[in-house]
C-alpha cells in the first residue's frame, strides 16, 4: 500500500474509533448539550436543564468539592454530605485515640450534638462557571512564552476579583486544553464541616493496600459529614450557633440498584489526567520517573510500617500519613505496568506519525514533534533530580521540617531586623510543628534519612549533586556506603534541634540565625535546595515552558486534524460529568469479572490474621442472621460494590453515581488494575469505575451503626 494512503487510513481509523466511544470523556457540565443525544441513547431520562442550569436548582448544586481533593454530595435538606471513607480518613484519624478509637471502631452520630468539629476542612459548592478565554487571551496577546506564565496568574486574579466583587464568593480560573481555553468558576466555600458517621476501617478500608486499585472489591468506602452555615445560610467559621446548611438541591437515594447495562453517570471533581501526553513523556515516566517514585516511597512505607506494627497508639498516629503516600505508591506501580501491557507508547507513536504526516507543510504545526523531542532530550537529564527533590529530600521528615526554617533564616539575617516579621515567621513554624511532631517517629525517620540520601548519592549524576553529599562520604566514611549514610543520619538526629519537638520549641523561643545555619539538618537541606535552584531548576523551567507551548499547539492541531471528533479537556479539579453503563469485563484470557460483588465475598476474604481482611464480628452476625432490611437485591444478597465504564480519576473519589433519573445509586471510589494507565490513555475494553453500592451504605448506617436518624433524613426512592 502507498504510504500516504496508509497514513490517511490510519488517521481515519483513529478518528472513527474515537467517535464510537461513549464512555470516554470528562465533560464540562456547561457544554453538556453537545453530548445530550448520546446520553439519551445510553439511557438518560433527564432534561439538560435538570443536569445543569445556571438559573434554577439542578443536579450540579448537590455536588460538592470536598477539601479541594475529593468529591461529596448533599443527600438531605440539612446539608448531610456523603463521601468516601478515604476522603474523610484524616479527619477520622485525627479524632481517634487509643481510648476513643473511632478509626477502628466506627462512629455514628445519633444527634446533631454528637457530630464532631474539624479544623481545616472545607466544602465548596459551585455557583456558576463562565468561559473567560477571550478576556484572558486579549490580555496575553502581546506577551512572549516565558512572560505568559507569570502574567497569567495576575490576569486570573483580576477576573476573579471582578466576578466576586461585593459577594462572599471565591473564584478560580483554570486553563483547559493546555491554554487553548480558560474558564472561571465561582464557589461558595463552607468551612464548618462536621463528622457525622464512619464505619470502622475494617469496613471502610476493607482490603487495604492489597485490594486497593483492584476489582473485585469489597470496601465500604464511605463516610458522612455535614455542612454548617450561619443563620443566613452563608459560610461561616465554626461557631456553636451555626446551623445545618439548607441546600438548593439534594440527591434522592435509590434502593432499586443497578443491573448490567444500566445507565450510570458520575458527577464530580476529577483531579488530573494527561490524555494528550506524547510518547516522549510516556517513555520518561515508565523508564525513570515512576520507578523512582515507587522506590523512594517504598523506603518511607517500610520504615513507618515497622513502627506502626509495634503498638496501636503509634499506628493511629501514623495511619493518615501512611495512607496518603501508599495510595499513589501503588498507583505508580500499576500505571507503569499497564502503560507497558497496553502498549500505550506504541499507540501514541502511531498518533504522532499520523499527526506529522498531516502537519507537513503547515507552518503552525509541522515542527511540534521535533520541538518536543528536543525539549525532552535536555529534560531527561534533569527530570530524575526533580523527582528526587520532591519524593526523596522532601520525603525525609527531618529535612522537610528543617526546610520550613528558611524564611526565618532570611528575616533573621536582614540588616534591619524586624521583630514583627521574626515573630510571624516563628509562629508559622510553631503552628506547623504542633501537628508535625505528633506523627514524627524518630526511629523510622532516621532510617529513612539514611536510605534516601544513599539513593540520592547512588542515582543522581555526580556532577549534579551538591557538595554536601561528597562531604558526607568523606566525613562519615564507613565500611559500606550504607554504613556511611547510617552514620550520617545518626549524627543528624543527635545534633539537629529539628529532630524533636522540645529542642525545636526551645530554638523557636530564642531563634538565632547562626545556630540555624549550623544545624546539620537545616544546613544539609539548604545545600540541596541551593544546588537545585542554581543548577537544575532552570532546565526544568525551560522544559515546562516548551511543554506548555508545544502542548498548546499539539492539541489545537489534533482538533484541526479531526474536525468531527468531540474533544474533552483533561481533568483539572473542575466539575465534570461522565456517562456510561454498568459493565462487567474480562481481565485476561479465559477470565470474566461480574459487574458486582456481595457480602458473601467479604466473608470469603475474612482473615483474622490479616489486619486489612479482618471482618468485624457484628458484620458477621448480621450476615449470619440475614438481617438485611430492605437493602438486599432480588437474590437476597447484599451487594457491596459495582463497576461501570465511566471515565473517572483521583478527585472523583466520593462522587455520586447517578442512575437515568438522577438518583444516587453508588459512590465512586476507585479504578481497576487492568486500566491503571487510564490517566494517560483511556482503554475502553478495560477501564472501569469502582463504586460502593448505596444499598450497602444504607445497610451499614441502619443495621451496623444503628443510625436510623440518618436514614430518616434522606429521601429514599423505592
Ligand atoms: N485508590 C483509591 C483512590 O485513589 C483510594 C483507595 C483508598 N484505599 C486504600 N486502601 N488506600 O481513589
Amino acid at each position: 500500500m502507498n504510504k500516504k494512503i496508509a497514513l490517511l487510513l490510519l488517521t481515519f481509523q483513529l478518528l472513527t474509533f474515537n467517535l464510537l466511544i461513549a464512555d470516554e470523556g470528562m465533560w464540562l457540565p456547561m457544554l453538556l448539550k453537545n453530548n445530550y443525544e448520546e446520553m439519551v441513547k445510553a439511557g438518560l431520562k433527564l432534561t439538560p436543564e435538570q443536569l445543569y442550569d445556571i438559573n434554577n436548582a439542578s443536579l450540579k448544586d448537590a455536588i460538592v468539592w470536598f477539601n479541594g481533593g475529593c468529591t461529596s454530595e448533599i443527600i438531605s435538606e440539612r446539608g448531610l454530605l456523603l463521601t468516601n471513607h478515604h476522603c474523610g480518613y484524616e479527619a477520622i484519624a485525627n479524632h481517634s485515640t487509643a481510648a476513643d478509637n473511632i478509626l477502628d471502631n466506627g462512629f455514628w452520630a445519633k444527634s446533631f450534638q454528637e457530630e464532631k468539629v474539624n479544623q481545616n476542612m472545607f466544602a465548596s459548592i459551585l455557583v456558576r462557571m463562565e468561559d473567560v478565554s477571550d478576556k484572558v487571551n486579549k490580555s496575553l496577546a502581546s506577551l512572549g512564552a516565558d512572560a505568559i506564565e507569570y502574567k497569567k496568574q495576575e490576569i486570573f486574579k483580576g477576573i476573579i476579583a471582578e466576578a466576586t466583587k461585593d459577594t462572599h464568593y471565591e473564584g478560580i480560573v483554570r486553563s483547559f486544553f493546555k491554554d487553548n481555553a480558560y474558564y472561571l468558576f465561582v464557589f461558595e466555600k463552607f468551612t464548618d464541616i462536621r463528622l457525622v458517621a464512619a464505619p470502622p476501617q475494617s469496613i471502610g478500608k476493607f482490603g487495604g493496600e492489597i485490594d486497593n486499585w483492584m476489582w473485585p472489591r469489597h470496601t465500604g468506602d464511605f463516610s458522612m459529614f455535614r455542612i454548617y452555615a450561619d443563620k443566613d445560610n452563608k459560610p461561616a467559621k465554626y461557631s456553636k450557633d451555626n446551623v445545618p446548611y439548607k441546600p438548593k438541591k439534594f440527591l434522592s437515594v435509590s434502593i432499586k440498584g443497578v443491573e448490567e447495562g444500566d445507565f450510570t453517570m458520575v458527577y464530580g471533581f476529577p483531579g488530573r489526567t494527561n490524555r494528550y501526553e506524547t510518547s516522549f513523556g510516556i517513555e520518561l515516566a515508565t523508564s525513570k520517573i515512576n520507578p523512582a517514585i515507587v522506590a523512594l516511597r517504598d523506603i518511607r512505607l517500610t520504615a513507618w510500617k515497622e513502627q506502626m506494627d509495634k503498638s496501636d497508639s503509634t499506628r493511629l498516629l501514623m495511619s493518615s500519613q501512611y495512607a496518603k503516600i501508599s495510595n499513589y505508591w501503588k498507583y505508580y506501580i500499576g500505571q507503569t505496568e499497564q502503560l507497558k501491557r497496553l502498549k500505550v507508547f506504541e499507540e501514541k507513536k502511531q498518533t504522532e506519525v499520523a499527526f506529522s504526516a498531516w502537519a507537513k507543510g503547515k507552518p503552525e504545526y509541522e515542527n511540534i514533534l521535533t520541538n518536543y523531542s528536543k525539549a525532552y532530550t535536555d529534560y531527561t537529564n534533569y527530570a530524575l533530580h526533580s523527582t528526587y527533590i520532591r519524593e526523596g529530600i522532601l520525603g525525609c521528615g527531618i529535612l522537610s521540617a528543617a526546610l520550613n526554617y528558611s524564611n526565618l533564616e532570611k528575616v533573621l539575617a536582614a540588616d534591619a531586623k524586624n521583630e514583627n516579621e521574626i515573630k510571624k515567621a516563628t509562629e508559622k513554624i510553631t503552628a506547623f510543628n504542633t501537628n508535625f511532631y505528633k506523627s514524627f517517629n524518630k526511629v523510622s525517620e532516621q532510617k529513612i534519612l539514611a536510605k534516601i540520601i544513599q539513593m540520592y548519592y547512588e542515582n543522581i549524576p555526580a556532577n549534579q549533586q551538591p557538595a554536601c553529599i561528597a562531604e558526607v562520604m568523606k566525613k562519615y566514611k564507613g565500611k559500606t556506603t550504607a554504613e556511611t549514610f547510617e552514620k550520617f543520619a545518626k549524627a543528624v538526629f543527635e545534633k539537629s534541634f529539628v529532630s524533636n519537638s522540645q529542642s525545636a520549641a526551645k530554638f523557636l523561643e530564642k531563634p538565632d540565625g547562626n545556630k540555624l545555619r549550623k544545624d546539620p539538618a537545616y544546613a544539609f537541606v539548604k545545600a540541596c535546595f541551593d544546588n537545585y535552584n542554581k543548577n537544575i531548576d532552570s532546565h526544568i523551567e525551560s522544559f515546562n515552558i516548551a511543554n506548555t507551548a508545544e502542548g498548546n499547539k499539539y492539541i489545537r492541531g489534533l482538533m484541526a486534524m479531526q474536525p468531527e471528533k468531540k474533544f474533552y479537556p483533561d481533568a483539572n479539579s473542575t466539575l465534570r460529568l461522565t456517562y456510561g453503563n454498568a459493565k462487567s469485563y474480562s481481565p485476561k484470557d479465559a477470565a470474566h469479572y461480574s459487574f458486582y460483588t456481595t457480602l458473601n465475598g467479604i466473608m470469603e476474604k475474612d482473615n483474622p490474621n490479616e489486619f486489612s481482611f479482618t471482618v468485624p464480628a457484628k458484620l458477621k452476625e448480621l450476615y449470619k442472621n440475614k438481617d438485611f432490611g430492605n437493602y438486599a437485591d432480588k437474590n437476597g444478597d447484599i451487594r457491596v460494590a459495582f463497576i461501570s465504564n465511566n471515565d473517572i480519576t483521583g478527585g472523583n473519589s466520593g462522587s455520586p453515581v447517578l442512575n437515568a433519573n438522577g438518583d444516587l445509586v453508588g459512590l465512586a471510589f476507585d479504578g481497576n488494575w487492568e486500566a491503571m494507565s487510564g490517566d494517560i490513555y483511556f482503554d475502553s475494553k478495560y477501564k472501569r469505575t469502582i463504586s460502593v453500592d448505596v444499598r450497602y451504605v444504607l445497610f451499614l448506617i441502619d443495621k451496623y451503626g444503628g443510625a436510623k436518624n440518618l436514614i430518616d433524613e434522606m429521601k429514599i426512592v423505592q
